[in-house]
């Protein structure tokens, strides 16, 4: 009989909850939703409601709120939420100063309670936040991944999707780089259903749409005065699954570059596979030269965050 495994879900807020409900509707395991001990109420009574919900979704994944780090122990996955998000005008690089203490904190328990977990950084500014949780924790890289890039391409596949008025799930589109403003949609591996996007797109319409991508948080933001949720979760979700049910999925996720596309130490996106090896392998494009160019401008910025990250005592 196997047993169920168990996701630890660090932060109770928006994505957290939207990560427990859909954990539990695809019975990828059970759910532990912790969040920091004034919240733990607040964690325990959504575990409770989205345990309910089982009763009528028909599931039977155990979800239980906490705030004891104890009952996390020995999780498989671990996925990270906690932080602040943006409000309004607010650039993801500025939640730094209150992001990096907790990310820290996060590091030191997740080291004592979950040493074997595939972890999954959500926290903004991602690139640095899963640098820092790496170099705190002394995890392996190929255990330690970050969540960005299946968002960023969800964004850019439903605006060409859009355009083209074609179904969303005939679109393949990748962004790789940093989380940040100067993120890079790689046009020469954007097809539908094998159709380069530039024949169907005229180039006036496709850099409209590269720049909505580029700002497609800060768009949510401006609209709900924080950050999104539901999509952001669906992204870790895949990511989660491809590691628990040994997809081999090819998703693009900040990943530890040691030497690939260049650049050493650093996290940033790239297309990895993805199976219960946690990151098997880092796949290396042939990019164009613009879009070589425009990986180390995003590289440079998250260099320039990590680099802050690194200084700060
Ligand atoms: P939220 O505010 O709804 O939830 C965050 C939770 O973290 C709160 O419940 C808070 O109490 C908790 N928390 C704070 N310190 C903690 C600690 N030391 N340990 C455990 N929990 C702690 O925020 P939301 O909307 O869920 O966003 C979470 C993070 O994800 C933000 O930093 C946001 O910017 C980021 N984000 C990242 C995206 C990406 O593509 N990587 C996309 C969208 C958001």
């Amino acid at each position: 009989m196997s047993k169920r495994k168990k996701i630890a879900l660090i932060g109770a807020g928006n994505i957290g909850g939207e990560l427990a409900a859909l954990i539990a509707k695809k019975q990828l395991g059970d759910v532990v939703l912790f969040d920091i001990p004034q919240k733990s109420d607040y964690a325990k009574g959504k575990a409770l409601d989205l345990e309910q919900n089982g009763a009528i979704l028909g599931y039977d994944a155990s979800i239980t709120g906490t705030g004891d780090w104890a009952d996390c122990a020995g999780a498989d996955v671990l996925i990270i939420t906690a932080g602040i998000p943006r409000k309004p005008g607010q650039s993801r690089d500025d939640l730094v100063a209150t992001n990096l203490p907790i990310i820290r904190n996060v590091a030191d328990n997740a080291k004592q309670h979950c040493p074997g977990a595939f972890v999954i950084v959500i926290s903004n500014p991602l690139d640095a936040m899963v640098y820092e949780f790496k170099r705190r924790t002394g995890f392996a890289g190929n255990k330690v991944v970050g969540m960005a890039g299946v968002l960023d391409s969800a964004r850019f596949s439903l605006f060409l999707a859009r355009e083209v008025g074609c179904s969303v799930k005939d679109v393949r589109a990748m962004v790789l780089g940093g989380h940040g403003d100067d993120m890079v949609p790689v046009l020469s591996a954007c097809t539908v259903n094998g159709i380069g996007v530039s024949s169907l797109i005229a180039k006036d319409k496709l850099d409209a749409i590269i720049a909505r991508t580029r700002g497609g948080g800060g768009e949510i933001v401006k609209l709900m005065g924080t950050s999104a949720f539901y999509a952001p979760a669906s992204s870790a979700v895949a990511m989660a699954e491809a590691y628990l049910l040994d997809q081999k999925r090819i998703l693009p996720a900040a990943a530890y570059l040691e030497g690939e596309y260049g650049y050493s130490d650093l996290y940033m996106g790239v297309p990895v596979v993805i199976g219960d090896g946690g990151v098997e392998k880092i796949i290396q494009l042939d990019l164009s030269e613009d879009e070589k160019a425009m990986l180390k401008k995003s590289a440079g910025s998250v260099q320039s965050v990590v680099n802050v990250v690194k200084a700060a005592v």
